[in-house]
Protein backbone atom coordinates (compact mmCIF):
# COMPACT_ATOMS: atom_id res chain seq x y z
CA UNK A 1 0.00 0.00 0.00
CA UNK A 2 1.08 3.56 0.11
CA UNK A 3 0.39 6.84 2.44
CA UNK A 4 0.63 10.09 1.57
CA UNK A 5 1.28 11.95 4.84
CA UNK A 6 0.48 15.59 5.40
CA UNK A 7 2.89 17.40 8.35
CA UNK A 8 1.47 21.58 9.30
CA UNK A 9 1.51 21.60 13.15
CA UNK A 10 4.69 24.12 13.43
CA UNK A 11 6.61 25.84 10.77
CA UNK A 12 7.43 23.17 8.74
CA UNK A 13 4.98 22.15 5.92
CA UNK A 14 6.23 18.50 5.10
CA UNK A 15 4.75 16.08 2.26
CA UNK A 16 5.93 12.38 2.33
CA UNK A 17 5.14 8.94 0.52
CA UNK A 18 5.47 6.32 2.02
CA UNK A 19 4.89 2.74 -0.05
CA UNK A 20 4.38 -0.30 2.25
CA UNK A 21 5.35 -4.08 0.83
CA UNK A 22 5.59 -7.28 2.53
CA UNK A 23 6.25 -5.27 5.87
CA UNK A 24 8.95 -3.30 4.18
CA UNK A 25 9.18 0.37 3.50
CA UNK A 26 10.05 1.97 0.49
CA UNK A 27 10.39 5.90 1.19
CA UNK A 28 9.21 7.24 -2.45
CA UNK A 29 9.32 10.58 -1.02
CA UNK A 30 9.74 12.89 1.69
CA UNK A 31 10.07 16.68 0.74
CA UNK A 32 10.16 20.23 3.50
CA UNK A 33 9.68 23.37 3.17
CA UNK A 34 10.83 25.35 6.11
CA UNK A 35 9.86 28.40 7.47
CA UNK A 36 12.73 28.76 9.13
CA UNK A 37 14.34 31.70 7.58
CA UNK A 38 11.05 33.64 7.94
CA UNK A 39 10.54 33.29 11.73
CA UNK A 40 14.01 34.00 12.01
CA UNK A 41 13.48 37.26 11.80
CA UNK A 42 10.91 37.49 14.77
CA UNK A 43 12.79 35.43 16.73
CA UNK A 44 9.93 33.18 16.95
CA UNK A 45 7.22 31.20 14.95
CA UNK A 46 4.06 33.17 14.36
CA UNK A 47 1.08 31.01 14.00
CA UNK A 48 -0.88 33.43 11.56
CA UNK A 49 2.26 34.09 9.41
CA UNK A 50 2.88 30.31 9.51
CA UNK A 51 -0.61 29.09 8.57
CA UNK A 52 -0.60 31.72 5.67
CA UNK A 53 3.21 29.79 4.37
CA UNK A 54 1.87 26.38 4.52
CA UNK A 55 -1.24 27.27 2.85
CA UNK A 56 0.78 28.71 -0.20
CA UNK A 57 3.18 26.18 0.52
CA UNK A 58 1.23 22.50 0.54
CA UNK A 59 0.15 22.59 -3.25
CA UNK A 60 3.88 23.25 -4.38
CA UNK A 61 5.38 20.75 -1.60
CA UNK A 62 2.93 17.96 -2.98
CA UNK A 63 2.85 18.18 -6.62
CA UNK A 64 7.15 17.48 -5.97
CA UNK A 65 6.23 14.64 -3.86
CA UNK A 66 4.01 13.18 -6.30
CA UNK A 67 6.41 14.07 -9.15
CA UNK A 68 9.27 12.41 -7.15
CA UNK A 69 7.28 9.36 -6.72
CA UNK A 70 6.29 9.19 -10.16
CA UNK A 71 3.39 9.38 -9.36
CA UNK A 72 1.66 12.75 -10.60
CA UNK A 73 -0.27 11.14 -13.37
CA UNK A 74 -2.50 8.60 -10.88
CA UNK A 75 -6.12 9.30 -10.54
CA UNK A 76 -5.33 7.58 -7.08
CA UNK A 77 -1.79 7.72 -6.30
CA UNK A 78 -2.15 6.21 -2.53
CA UNK A 79 -4.13 4.30 -0.25
CA UNK A 80 -4.80 6.78 2.55
CA UNK A 81 -3.40 10.08 3.57
CA UNK A 82 -1.92 10.49 7.54
CA UNK A 83 -2.59 14.00 8.39
CA UNK A 84 -0.69 15.60 11.48
CA UNK A 85 -4.12 16.31 13.77
CA UNK A 86 -1.97 17.75 16.76
CA UNK A 87 -0.62 18.39 19.06
CA UNK A 88 0.62 21.33 17.20
CA UNK A 89 -0.86 25.67 16.49
CA UNK A 90 -4.11 25.01 16.19
CA UNK A 91 -4.19 26.94 12.69
CA UNK A 92 -1.25 25.44 10.91
CA UNK A 93 -2.80 22.20 11.89
CA UNK A 94 -6.09 23.25 10.45
CA UNK A 95 -3.98 24.47 7.26
CA UNK A 96 -2.95 20.57 6.42
CA UNK A 97 -6.73 19.57 7.80
CA UNK A 98 -8.36 21.43 5.26
CA UNK A 99 -5.99 20.77 2.42
CA UNK A 100 -6.34 16.68 3.38
CA UNK A 101 -9.98 16.87 3.19
CA UNK A 102 -9.70 18.13 -0.29
CA UNK A 103 -7.78 15.48 -1.50
CA UNK A 104 -9.02 12.34 0.58
CA UNK A 105 -12.83 13.57 -1.44
CA UNK A 106 -11.10 14.05 -4.52
CA UNK A 107 -8.85 10.91 -4.58
CA UNK A 108 -11.70 8.87 -2.19
CA UNK A 109 -9.20 7.53 0.08
CA UNK A 110 -9.60 8.09 3.69
CA UNK A 111 -7.36 9.92 6.34
CA UNK A 112 -5.93 8.39 9.23
CA UNK A 113 -5.38 11.01 12.15
CA UNK A 114 -1.65 11.25 13.45
CA UNK A 115 -0.16 12.71 16.85
CA UNK A 116 3.26 14.57 15.84
CA UNK A 117 4.52 12.93 18.35
CA UNK A 118 3.94 9.47 17.95
CA UNK A 119 5.62 10.64 14.59
CA UNK A 120 8.75 11.72 16.35
CA UNK A 121 9.16 8.69 18.38
CA UNK A 122 8.32 5.93 15.48
CA UNK A 123 10.60 7.47 12.55
CA UNK A 124 13.75 6.85 15.72
CA UNK A 125 12.02 3.81 16.69
CA UNK A 126 12.20 2.02 13.29
CA UNK A 127 14.29 3.94 10.73
CA UNK A 128 17.16 4.43 13.26
CA UNK A 129 20.61 5.92 12.32
CA UNK A 130 22.66 2.81 13.91
CA UNK A 131 21.28 -0.08 11.85
CA UNK A 132 22.73 -2.67 14.52
CA UNK A 133 19.94 -1.33 17.29
CA UNK A 134 17.00 -2.81 16.98
CA UNK A 135 13.63 -2.29 18.57
CA UNK A 136 13.05 -3.75 22.07
CA UNK A 137 10.31 -3.71 24.18
CA UNK A 138 9.42 -2.11 26.93
CA UNK A 139 11.42 1.28 25.60
CA UNK A 140 12.05 3.97 27.08
CA UNK A 141 11.40 7.23 24.77
CA UNK A 142 12.36 10.20 25.35
CA UNK A 143 10.46 12.60 22.79
CA UNK A 144 12.05 16.14 23.07
CA UNK A 145 11.06 18.55 20.45
CA UNK A 146 10.36 22.87 20.71
CA UNK A 147 6.79 22.15 22.16
CA UNK A 148 7.14 18.99 24.08
CA UNK A 149 9.20 17.20 26.75
CA UNK A 150 7.65 13.69 27.34
CA UNK A 151 9.32 10.58 28.85
CA UNK A 152 7.39 7.96 27.54
CA UNK A 153 6.78 4.10 28.37
CA UNK A 154 6.46 2.18 25.18
CA UNK A 155 4.90 -1.21 25.69
CA UNK A 156 4.89 -1.96 22.17
CA UNK A 157 3.84 0.25 19.17
CA UNK A 158 0.63 1.99 20.22
CA UNK A 159 0.54 1.28 23.67
CA UNK A 160 2.07 4.28 25.41
CA UNK A 161 2.37 5.76 29.01
CA UNK A 162 3.71 9.26 29.31
CA UNK A 163 5.43 8.85 33.04
CA UNK A 164 7.34 12.50 32.98
CA UNK A 165 6.85 15.68 31.09
CA UNK A 166 7.87 19.30 31.40
CA UNK A 167 6.05 21.14 33.98
CA UNK A 168 6.78 24.72 32.45
CA UNK A 169 8.88 25.05 29.20
CA UNK A 170 9.99 22.03 26.67
CA UNK A 171 13.76 21.33 26.05
CA UNK A 172 13.60 22.71 22.48
CA UNK A 173 11.67 26.20 23.81
CA UNK A 174 14.95 26.42 26.42
CA UNK A 175 17.39 26.31 23.92
CA UNK A 176 15.44 28.85 22.04
CA UNK A 177 14.88 31.23 24.62
CA UNK A 178 17.93 31.25 25.66
CA UNK A 179 20.00 31.22 22.53
CA UNK A 180 17.88 34.73 22.12
CA UNK A 181 19.07 36.28 25.66
CA UNK A 182 22.50 35.20 23.80
CA UNK A 183 22.04 36.99 20.79
CA UNK A 184 22.14 33.88 18.81
CA UNK A 185 19.71 33.41 15.66
CA UNK A 186 16.81 30.92 15.48
CA UNK A 187 16.33 27.95 16.13
CA UNK A 188 18.08 28.22 19.20
CA UNK A 189 19.28 24.51 19.73
CA UNK A 190 20.86 24.22 16.22
CA UNK A 191 22.75 28.09 17.62
CA UNK A 192 23.37 26.89 20.39
CA UNK A 193 25.42 23.49 19.91
CA UNK A 194 27.31 25.69 17.42
CA UNK A 195 28.10 28.13 19.74
CA UNK A 196 29.06 25.55 22.11
CA UNK A 197 31.58 24.10 19.69
CA UNK A 198 34.41 21.96 20.51
CA UNK A 199 36.02 21.80 23.92
CA UNK A 200 37.47 24.81 25.03
CA UNK A 201 41.31 25.81 25.79
CA UNK A 202 43.15 25.74 28.50
CA UNK A 203 41.90 27.22 31.41
CA UNK A 204 37.96 29.32 31.13
CA UNK A 205 37.81 32.74 31.41
CA UNK A 206 34.34 32.24 32.81
CA UNK A 207 32.39 29.67 35.40
CA UNK A 208 28.93 29.12 34.85
CA UNK A 209 26.93 26.49 36.88
CA UNK A 210 23.68 26.72 35.82
CA UNK A 211 20.52 24.92 38.01
CA UNK A 212 20.12 21.33 36.75
CA UNK A 213 16.03 21.48 37.45
CA UNK A 214 14.62 18.69 39.02
CA UNK A 215 17.16 16.44 38.29
CA UNK A 216 16.95 14.64 41.98
CA UNK A 217 13.04 14.51 42.18
CA UNK A 218 11.81 10.87 42.62
CA UNK A 219 9.60 11.47 39.67
CA UNK A 220 10.06 11.55 35.74
CA UNK A 221 8.83 15.91 35.28
CA UNK A 222 11.18 18.28 33.96
CA UNK A 223 11.77 22.05 34.55
CA UNK A 224 13.37 24.39 32.23
CA UNK A 225 12.33 27.81 32.84
CA UNK A 226 14.15 28.06 35.88
CA UNK A 227 17.07 27.36 33.72
CA UNK A 228 16.11 29.87 31.31
CA UNK A 229 16.11 32.52 34.41
CA UNK A 230 19.32 31.44 35.25
CA UNK A 231 20.82 32.52 32.02
CA UNK A 232 19.07 35.62 32.05
CA UNK A 233 20.15 36.56 35.27
CA UNK A 234 23.83 35.57 34.72
CA UNK A 235 23.75 37.27 31.66
CA UNK A 236 22.26 40.25 32.88
CA UNK A 237 25.50 40.57 35.65
CA UNK A 238 28.00 40.86 32.69
CA UNK A 239 29.27 43.66 31.27
CA UNK A 240 27.94 44.93 27.46
CA UNK A 241 32.24 43.94 26.66
CA UNK A 242 31.28 40.53 27.99
CA UNK A 243 28.03 39.88 27.03
CA UNK A 244 29.36 40.19 23.51
CA UNK A 245 32.86 38.02 23.70
CA UNK A 246 32.92 34.92 22.10
CA UNK A 247 34.46 33.10 25.02
CA UNK A 248 31.27 34.01 27.22
CA UNK A 249 28.70 33.14 24.69
CA UNK A 250 30.95 29.60 24.08
CA UNK A 251 31.03 29.11 28.14
CA UNK A 252 27.03 29.54 28.39
CA UNK A 253 26.17 27.85 25.41
CA UNK A 254 28.10 24.74 26.71
CA UNK A 255 26.49 25.03 30.25
CA UNK A 256 23.15 25.38 28.98
CA UNK A 257 23.27 22.16 26.72
CA UNK A 258 24.90 20.17 29.19
CA UNK A 259 22.74 20.87 32.29
CA UNK A 260 19.90 19.67 29.44
CA UNK A 261 21.57 16.76 28.83
CA UNK A 262 22.16 16.25 32.53
CA UNK A 263 18.84 16.37 33.56
CA UNK A 264 17.68 14.00 30.45
CA UNK A 265 20.64 11.18 31.25
CA UNK A 266 19.44 10.76 34.72
CA UNK A 267 16.04 10.66 34.64
CA UNK A 268 16.02 8.39 31.62
CA UNK A 269 18.85 5.92 32.98
CA UNK A 270 16.75 5.99 36.02
CA UNK A 271 13.31 4.79 34.24
CA UNK A 272 15.14 2.18 32.19
CA UNK A 273 16.11 0.67 35.32
CA UNK A 274 12.64 1.33 37.27
CA UNK A 275 10.82 0.02 34.10
CA UNK A 276 13.56 -2.73 32.78
CA UNK A 277 13.40 -1.06 29.66
CA UNK A 278 15.50 -2.99 26.27
CA UNK A 279 15.64 0.16 24.53
CA UNK A 280 16.26 4.32 24.76
CA UNK A 281 14.04 6.02 21.82
CA UNK A 282 15.19 9.47 21.42
CA UNK A 283 12.87 11.42 19.61
CA UNK A 284 12.24 15.38 18.39
CA UNK A 285 14.11 18.06 16.96
CA UNK A 286 16.38 18.10 20.43
CA UNK A 287 17.56 14.80 19.56
CA UNK A 288 19.41 15.93 16.73
CA UNK A 289 21.52 17.35 19.10
CA UNK A 290 25.07 15.76 18.70
CA UNK A 291 26.39 16.08 22.38
CA UNK A 292 22.81 14.77 23.41
CA UNK A 293 23.03 11.72 20.99
CA UNK A 294 27.17 11.33 22.11
CA UNK A 295 26.38 11.46 26.05
CA UNK A 296 23.41 8.72 25.27
CA UNK A 297 25.35 6.23 23.42
CA UNK A 298 27.98 6.00 25.61
CA UNK A 299 25.67 4.87 28.44
CA UNK A 300 23.51 2.55 26.19
CA UNK A 301 22.75 1.85 22.70
CA UNK A 302 19.99 4.37 21.61
CA UNK A 303 17.64 4.36 18.61
CA UNK A 304 17.72 7.55 17.55
CA UNK A 305 16.80 8.44 13.52
CA UNK A 306 19.50 10.73 11.84
CA UNK A 307 19.61 14.28 12.47
CA UNK A 308 17.48 15.96 9.44
CA UNK A 309 15.05 13.11 10.35
CA UNK A 310 14.61 14.33 14.16
CA UNK A 311 13.59 17.59 13.41
CA UNK A 312 9.80 17.98 12.10
CA UNK A 313 9.05 15.80 8.29
CA UNK A 314 6.53 14.34 6.37
CA UNK A 315 8.43 11.12 6.85
CA UNK A 316 7.49 10.55 10.36
CA UNK A 317 3.38 11.13 10.04
CA UNK A 318 3.27 8.73 7.27
CA UNK A 319 5.21 5.58 9.38
CA UNK A 320 2.87 6.61 12.34
CA UNK A 321 -0.10 6.60 9.69
CA UNK A 322 0.41 2.76 8.63
CA UNK A 323 0.50 1.57 12.38
CA UNK A 324 -2.73 3.40 12.99
CA UNK A 325 -4.19 1.92 9.59
CA UNK A 326 -3.21 -1.67 10.71
CA UNK A 327 -5.16 -0.91 13.72
CA UNK A 328 -8.16 0.77 11.50
CA UNK A 329 -7.89 3.74 13.13
CA UNK A 330 -8.69 5.62 9.70
CA UNK A 331 -12.39 7.21 8.64
CA UNK A 332 -13.90 8.30 5.37
CA UNK A 333 -16.22 10.13 6.91
CA UNK A 334 -13.13 13.10 7.55
CA UNK A 335 -15.82 15.84 7.59
CA UNK A 336 -15.23 15.04 11.24
CA UNK A 337 -11.47 15.34 11.51
CA UNK A 338 -10.83 18.57 13.69
CA UNK A 339 -7.44 19.89 14.95
CA UNK A 340 -6.67 18.44 18.66
CA UNK A 341 -3.86 20.85 19.35
CA UNK A 342 -3.63 19.64 22.99
CA UNK A 343 -3.35 15.69 21.81
CA UNK A 344 -1.73 13.59 24.05
CA UNK A 345 -0.07 10.20 23.00
CA UNK A 346 -1.77 7.75 25.61
O1 LIG B 1 10.51 18.53 16.64
P1 LIG B 1 10.78 19.89 16.13
O2 LIG B 1 11.37 20.02 14.75
O3 LIG B 1 9.49 20.77 16.15
C1 LIG B 1 8.54 20.66 17.16
O4 LIG B 1 7.74 19.69 17.12
O5 LIG B 1 8.60 21.51 18.06
O6 LIG B 1 11.74 20.57 17.20
C2 LIG B 1 12.18 21.87 17.07
C3 LIG B 1 13.06 22.18 18.25
C4 LIG B 1 13.48 23.64 18.32
O7 LIG B 1 13.23 24.12 19.61
C5 LIG B 1 14.95 23.59 18.01
O8 LIG B 1 15.69 24.61 18.65
C6 LIG B 1 15.34 22.22 18.53
O9 LIG B 1 14.25 21.40 18.20
N1 LIG B 1 16.55 21.70 17.88
C7 LIG B 1 17.69 21.44 18.55
C8 LIG B 1 18.63 21.03 17.57
N2 LIG B 1 18.02 21.04 16.35
C9 LIG B 1 16.74 21.45 16.57
N3 LIG B 1 18.00 21.54 19.85
C10 LIG B 1 19.25 21.23 20.22
N4 LIG B 1 20.21 20.85 19.36
C11 LIG B 1 19.96 20.73 18.03
N5 LIG B 1 20.92 20.36 17.20
ZN1 LIG C 1 7.94 18.17 16.11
Amino acid sequence: MRILSIETSCDDTGVAILEIKSGKFHVLANELSSQVKLHAKYGGVYPSLAKREHIKNLPVVLRHVLAKAKLAKQEKPVDAIALTVGPGLDPCLWTGINFAKELAKKWDVPIIPVNHLEGHMLISLLMAENKKVKPAFPAIALIVSGGHTQLVLVKKIGSYKIIGETRDDAAGECFDKTARILGLPYPGGPAVARAAGGALTGKPAFSIKLPRPMIHTKDYDFSFSGLKTAVLYDFQSRTVKVQKSKEYIRTMAKEIQQAIIDVFLLKTLRAVDEYDAKAIVLGGGVAANEELRKQFQKKMKILVAPKELCTDNGLMIALAGYFRWRKKKYTKNVDHISAEPNLRIE
